[in-house]
Protein backbone atom coordinates (compact mmCIF):
# COMPACT_ATOMS: atom_id res chain seq x y z
CA UNK A 1 0.00 0.00 0.00
CA UNK A 2 1.42 3.21 -1.30
CA UNK A 3 -0.87 5.84 -0.34
CA UNK A 4 -4.19 5.20 2.07
CA UNK A 5 -6.99 7.41 0.19
CA UNK A 6 -10.26 5.36 0.80
CA UNK A 7 -11.22 2.33 2.26
CA UNK A 8 -12.73 1.13 -0.75
CA UNK A 9 -8.87 0.02 -1.77
CA UNK A 10 -8.79 -1.47 1.58
CA UNK A 11 -9.01 -5.36 1.16
CA UNK A 12 -10.06 -7.71 3.91
CA UNK A 13 -6.77 -8.85 4.61
CA UNK A 14 -5.02 -5.57 4.49
CA UNK A 15 -7.26 -4.18 7.03
CA UNK A 16 -7.01 -6.95 9.50
CA UNK A 17 -3.53 -6.92 8.90
CA UNK A 18 -3.42 -3.31 10.05
CA UNK A 19 -5.47 -3.52 12.85
CA UNK A 20 -3.27 -6.63 14.19
CA UNK A 21 -0.26 -3.86 13.37
CA UNK A 22 -2.58 -1.27 15.52
CA UNK A 23 -3.01 -4.15 18.62
CA UNK A 24 1.02 -4.04 18.84
CA UNK A 25 1.07 -0.56 18.61
CA UNK A 26 -1.06 0.04 21.42
CA UNK A 27 0.93 -2.03 23.46
CA UNK A 28 3.90 1.20 22.70
CA UNK A 29 1.64 3.50 24.72
CA UNK A 30 1.49 1.29 27.88
CA UNK A 31 5.58 1.69 28.24
CA UNK A 32 7.11 3.92 30.14
CA UNK A 33 8.85 5.27 27.64
CA UNK A 34 6.31 5.49 24.67
CA UNK A 35 8.77 5.16 21.56
CA UNK A 36 9.65 3.26 18.71
CA UNK A 37 12.84 3.79 16.89
CA UNK A 38 10.99 2.49 13.46
CA UNK A 39 10.42 5.64 11.57
CA UNK A 40 13.83 7.53 12.78
CA UNK A 41 15.26 10.07 9.34
CA UNK A 42 10.99 10.04 8.07
CA UNK A 43 9.24 12.90 7.55
CA UNK A 44 5.83 13.52 8.27
CA UNK A 45 3.83 16.49 7.17
CA UNK A 46 0.61 17.10 8.71
CA UNK A 47 -1.39 19.21 6.27
CA UNK A 48 -4.23 20.60 7.40
CA UNK A 49 -6.76 22.94 5.30
CA UNK A 50 -9.67 22.46 8.02
CA UNK A 51 -10.09 22.24 11.50
CA UNK A 52 -9.24 19.39 13.60
CA UNK A 53 -8.56 18.58 17.26
CA UNK A 54 -8.57 14.60 17.46
CA UNK A 55 -7.05 13.77 14.31
CA UNK A 56 -3.78 16.21 13.74
CA UNK A 57 -3.02 15.69 17.49
CA UNK A 58 -3.12 12.01 16.87
CA UNK A 59 -1.38 12.10 13.53
CA UNK A 60 1.50 14.17 15.10
CA UNK A 61 1.37 11.87 18.11
CA UNK A 62 1.38 9.00 16.79
CA UNK A 63 4.39 9.57 13.97
CA UNK A 64 6.76 11.24 17.51
CA UNK A 65 6.00 7.79 18.59
CA UNK A 66 7.53 6.33 15.90
CA UNK A 67 10.57 8.90 15.93
CA UNK A 68 9.66 10.25 12.78
CA UNK A 69 10.27 14.56 12.35
CA UNK A 70 6.84 15.88 12.24
CA UNK A 71 6.10 19.11 10.80
CA UNK A 72 2.64 20.74 11.32
CA UNK A 73 1.04 22.79 8.48
CA UNK A 74 -2.28 24.54 8.72
CA UNK A 75 -3.89 26.58 6.06
CA UNK A 76 -4.71 29.44 8.67
CA UNK A 77 -1.31 31.66 8.89
CA UNK A 78 0.34 29.54 5.58
CA UNK A 79 0.87 30.89 2.49
CA UNK A 80 -2.76 29.21 1.42
CA UNK A 81 -4.50 32.12 3.14
CA UNK A 82 -2.38 34.30 0.64
CA UNK A 83 -4.04 32.03 -2.35
CA UNK A 84 -1.01 29.30 -2.59
CA UNK A 85 -2.46 26.51 -4.69
CA UNK A 86 -2.55 23.01 -3.60
CA UNK A 87 0.63 22.68 -6.28
CA UNK A 88 2.54 24.89 -4.76
CA UNK A 89 2.06 24.18 -1.37
CA UNK A 90 2.95 20.15 -2.31
CA UNK A 91 6.11 21.33 -4.16
CA UNK A 92 7.01 23.17 -1.28
CA UNK A 93 6.48 19.97 1.03
CA UNK A 94 8.54 18.08 -1.50
CA UNK A 95 11.52 20.19 -1.13
CA UNK A 96 11.54 19.70 2.39
CA UNK A 97 11.97 16.22 1.87
CA UNK A 98 8.51 14.98 3.10
CA UNK A 99 7.96 11.17 3.13
CA UNK A 100 4.58 11.26 3.73
CA UNK A 101 1.52 13.67 4.04
CA UNK A 102 -1.43 13.46 6.23
CA UNK A 103 -4.02 15.78 4.54
CA UNK A 104 -7.15 16.96 5.28
CA UNK A 105 -9.41 19.08 3.03
CA UNK A 106 -12.72 20.60 2.51
CA UNK A 107 -12.80 19.62 -1.03
CA UNK A 108 -13.58 15.79 -1.74
CA UNK A 109 -10.94 14.17 -3.81
CA UNK A 110 -8.14 16.73 -2.76
CA UNK A 111 -5.89 13.17 -1.70
CA UNK A 112 -6.46 11.97 -4.40
CA UNK A 113 -5.03 14.73 -6.97
CA UNK A 114 -2.20 15.10 -4.28
CA UNK A 115 -1.25 11.30 -4.71
CA UNK A 116 -1.54 10.97 -9.08
CA UNK A 117 -0.37 14.63 -9.21
CA UNK A 118 3.53 13.25 -9.42
CA UNK A 119 4.30 17.11 -7.80
CA UNK A 120 5.40 15.18 -4.72
CA UNK A 121 6.66 12.00 -4.10
CA UNK A 122 5.41 10.37 -0.69
CA UNK A 123 2.91 8.47 0.68
CA UNK A 124 -0.93 10.66 1.29
CA UNK A 125 -3.05 9.42 4.17
CA UNK A 126 -6.33 10.98 3.66
CA UNK A 127 -6.65 12.77 6.86
CA UNK A 128 -11.13 13.53 5.58
CA UNK A 129 -11.69 15.19 2.43
CA UNK A 130 -14.89 17.18 1.89
CA UNK A 131 -18.22 14.66 2.08
CA UNK A 132 -15.73 11.63 1.18
CA UNK A 133 -13.67 9.43 3.12
CA UNK A 134 -11.62 9.52 6.29
CA UNK A 135 -10.37 6.42 6.32
CA UNK A 136 -8.42 6.51 9.45
CA UNK A 137 -11.16 7.12 11.56
CA UNK A 138 -13.22 3.86 10.23
CA UNK A 139 -9.97 2.09 10.72
CA UNK A 140 -10.18 3.57 14.39
CA UNK A 141 -13.71 2.60 14.91
CA UNK A 142 -12.82 -1.46 13.58
CA UNK A 143 -10.11 -1.54 15.70
CA UNK A 144 -12.64 -0.45 18.85
CA UNK A 145 -15.39 -2.58 17.94
CA UNK A 146 -13.50 -5.60 17.50
CA UNK A 147 -11.43 -4.99 20.79
CA UNK A 148 -14.56 -4.20 22.47
CA UNK A 149 -16.32 -7.93 20.91
CA UNK A 150 -13.30 -9.87 20.96
CA UNK A 151 -10.56 -8.47 23.94
CA UNK A 152 -7.47 -9.47 23.73
CA UNK A 153 -8.53 -12.10 21.44
CA UNK A 154 -8.95 -10.23 18.74
CA UNK A 155 -5.85 -10.65 16.19
CA UNK A 156 -6.39 -12.32 13.15
CA UNK A 157 -10.44 -11.79 13.30
CA UNK A 158 -12.72 -9.36 11.33
CA UNK A 159 -16.52 -8.40 11.88
CA UNK A 160 -17.92 -10.88 10.86
CA UNK A 161 -21.92 -11.38 12.50
CA UNK A 162 -21.66 -7.76 13.98
CA UNK A 163 -24.50 -5.73 13.37
CA UNK A 164 -23.93 -1.65 12.98
CA UNK A 165 -26.20 0.73 13.04
CA UNK A 166 -25.02 4.18 11.69
CA UNK A 167 -27.36 7.33 12.92
CA UNK A 168 -27.82 11.00 11.55
CA UNK A 169 -26.11 12.98 9.33
CA UNK A 170 -25.28 10.53 6.50
CA UNK A 171 -25.39 13.22 3.86
CA UNK A 172 -22.53 14.88 4.60
CA UNK A 173 -20.48 12.46 6.61
CA UNK A 174 -17.02 10.98 5.16
CA UNK A 175 -16.94 8.96 7.87
CA UNK A 176 -20.04 7.65 7.95
CA UNK A 177 -19.28 6.70 4.02
CA UNK A 178 -15.45 5.04 5.15
CA UNK A 179 -17.25 3.02 7.65
CA UNK A 180 -20.05 1.55 5.16
CA UNK A 181 -16.77 -0.03 3.18
CA UNK A 182 -14.39 -0.97 5.78
CA UNK A 183 -16.97 -2.37 7.90
CA UNK A 184 -19.17 -4.44 5.51
CA UNK A 185 -15.75 -5.58 4.20
CA UNK A 186 -14.96 -7.41 7.38
CA UNK A 187 -18.04 -8.88 7.33
CA UNK A 188 -20.28 -6.39 9.58
CA UNK A 189 -23.89 -6.27 8.78
CA UNK A 190 -24.48 -2.36 8.56
CA UNK A 191 -27.85 -0.47 8.67
CA UNK A 192 -28.16 3.60 8.46
CA UNK A 193 -30.68 5.41 10.10
CA UNK A 194 -31.52 9.20 9.32
CA UNK A 195 -34.17 11.47 8.39
CA UNK A 196 -35.00 10.93 4.26
CA UNK A 197 -33.27 14.79 3.92
CA UNK A 198 -30.16 13.66 5.33
CA UNK A 199 -29.51 10.55 3.54
CA UNK A 200 -27.78 10.76 -0.09
CA UNK A 201 -29.69 9.50 -3.29
CA UNK A 202 -26.63 7.22 -3.64
CA UNK A 203 -27.30 4.84 -0.85
CA UNK A 204 -29.66 2.91 -3.12
CA UNK A 205 -25.87 1.17 -4.43
CA UNK A 206 -24.56 0.99 -0.88
CA UNK A 207 -24.27 -2.27 0.94
CA UNK A 208 -26.47 -1.65 3.54
CA UNK A 209 -30.20 -1.06 4.56
CA UNK A 210 -31.73 2.09 5.59
CA UNK A 211 -34.57 3.29 7.52
CA UNK A 212 -35.96 6.79 9.20
CA UNK A 213 -37.03 4.71 12.55
CA UNK A 214 -34.52 5.39 15.21
CA UNK A 215 -36.72 3.58 17.82
CA UNK A 216 -37.12 0.39 15.65
CA UNK A 217 -33.25 0.03 14.76
CA UNK A 218 -32.53 0.68 18.89
CA UNK A 219 -35.09 -1.95 19.86
CA UNK A 220 -33.42 -4.44 17.01
CA UNK A 221 -30.59 -4.66 19.93
CA UNK A 222 -27.70 -3.47 17.47
CA UNK A 223 -24.18 -4.90 18.42
CA UNK A 224 -22.66 -1.13 17.32
CA UNK A 225 -24.69 2.55 17.40
CA UNK A 226 -22.66 4.94 15.72
CA UNK A 227 -24.11 8.06 15.86
CA UNK A 228 -22.98 10.90 13.75
CA UNK A 229 -21.93 14.70 14.32
CA UNK A 230 -24.92 17.09 12.56
CA UNK A 231 -22.39 18.84 10.34
CA UNK A 232 -24.14 22.37 10.45
CA UNK A 233 -20.67 23.80 8.65
CA UNK A 234 -21.85 21.46 5.41
CA UNK A 235 -25.50 22.59 5.47
CA UNK A 236 -26.93 25.72 2.98
CA UNK A 237 -30.24 24.32 3.27
CA UNK A 238 -32.92 23.21 6.14
CA UNK A 239 -32.70 19.39 6.34
CA UNK A 240 -34.93 19.40 9.56
CA UNK A 241 -37.49 21.85 11.16
CA UNK A 242 -35.38 22.13 14.23
CA UNK A 243 -32.54 20.94 16.87
CA UNK A 244 -35.49 20.01 19.40
CA UNK A 245 -37.27 18.29 16.73
CA UNK A 246 -33.76 16.26 15.64
CA UNK A 247 -33.18 15.63 18.80
CA UNK A 248 -36.88 14.05 19.42
CA UNK A 249 -36.49 12.08 16.41
CA UNK A 250 -33.11 11.01 15.83
CA UNK A 251 -31.14 11.91 18.79
CA UNK A 252 -29.63 8.94 21.24
CA UNK A 253 -31.45 10.08 24.72
CA UNK A 254 -30.61 8.87 27.37
CA UNK A 255 -34.00 6.55 27.53
CA UNK A 256 -32.97 4.87 24.17
CA UNK A 257 -29.53 4.39 25.31
CA UNK A 258 -31.22 2.41 27.98
CA UNK A 259 -33.08 0.41 26.20
CA UNK A 260 -30.00 -0.93 24.38
CA UNK A 261 -28.47 -4.41 25.15
CA UNK A 262 -25.73 -4.22 27.76
CA UNK A 263 -23.69 -5.37 25.86
CA UNK A 264 -23.98 -2.97 23.15
CA UNK A 265 -21.73 0.01 22.93
CA UNK A 266 -22.71 3.47 21.63
CA UNK A 267 -19.39 5.47 19.42
CA UNK A 268 -19.67 8.89 18.14
CA UNK A 269 -16.47 9.85 16.06
CA UNK A 270 -16.40 13.64 17.39
CA UNK A 271 -17.10 16.50 17.87
CA UNK A 272 -20.24 15.68 19.54
CA UNK A 273 -23.13 18.09 19.68
CA UNK A 274 -24.09 17.28 23.41
CA UNK A 275 -27.72 17.35 23.20
CA UNK A 276 -28.70 17.37 19.77
CA UNK A 277 -27.79 13.50 18.00
CA UNK A 278 -26.46 12.53 21.36
CA UNK A 279 -27.20 13.28 25.29
CA UNK A 280 -24.53 13.87 27.74
CA UNK A 281 -26.25 10.60 29.17
CA UNK A 282 -25.55 8.61 26.55
CA UNK A 283 -21.86 9.92 25.83
CA UNK A 284 -20.72 9.73 29.35
CA UNK A 285 -21.88 6.11 30.09
CA UNK A 286 -20.04 2.65 30.01
CA UNK A 287 -21.06 1.49 26.93
CA UNK A 288 -19.74 4.82 25.10
CA UNK A 289 -16.29 4.33 23.69
CA UNK A 290 -15.94 8.01 22.61
CA UNK A 291 -12.91 8.23 24.37
CA UNK A 292 -11.63 4.64 23.55
CA UNK A 293 -11.55 5.51 19.79
CA UNK A 294 -9.63 8.67 20.42
CA UNK A 295 -7.23 7.00 22.35
CA UNK A 296 -7.22 4.15 19.87
CA UNK A 297 -6.76 6.70 17.00
CA UNK A 298 -3.11 6.64 18.04
CA UNK A 299 -2.35 3.40 17.45
CA UNK A 300 -4.35 3.13 14.17
CA UNK A 301 -1.82 6.33 12.37
CA UNK A 302 1.29 4.55 13.93
CA UNK A 303 0.14 1.23 11.86
CA UNK A 304 -0.68 3.30 8.76
CA UNK A 305 2.29 5.06 9.22
CA UNK A 306 4.38 2.57 9.79
CA UNK A 307 2.76 0.16 7.00
CA UNK A 308 3.23 3.06 4.47
CA UNK A 309 6.52 4.34 5.30
CA UNK A 310 8.41 1.26 6.11
CA UNK A 311 6.94 -0.81 3.74
CA UNK A 312 6.28 -3.65 5.42
CA UNK A 313 3.94 -5.23 8.00
CA UNK A 314 5.97 -7.74 9.44
N1 LIG B 1 -13.27 12.61 14.33
C1 LIG B 1 -12.55 13.64 13.82
O1 LIG B 1 -12.13 13.63 12.67
O2 LIG B 1 -12.32 14.66 14.71
P1 LIG B 1 -11.49 15.97 14.38
O3 LIG B 1 -12.27 16.77 13.39
O4 LIG B 1 -11.32 16.67 15.72
O5 LIG B 1 -10.16 15.56 13.80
Amino acid sequence: MRHLLSTKDVSRDEAIALLDIAEDMAGVADREVKKLPTLRGKTVVNLFFEDSTRTRVSFEVAAKRLSADVINFSAKGSSVSKGESLKDTAQTLAAMGADAVVIRHSASGAPRVLADSGWIDAGIVNAGDGTHEHPTQALLDAFTIRRRLHGGASRGKGLDGVTVTIVGDILHSRVARSNVWLLTTLGATVSLVAPATLLPVSVAGWPVTQSYDLDAAVDAGPDVVMMLRIQAERMNAAFFPNAREYSRQWGLDDERAARLPAASIVMHPGPMNRGLEISAGAADSPQSTVLEQVANGVSIRMAVLFHLLSGSDA
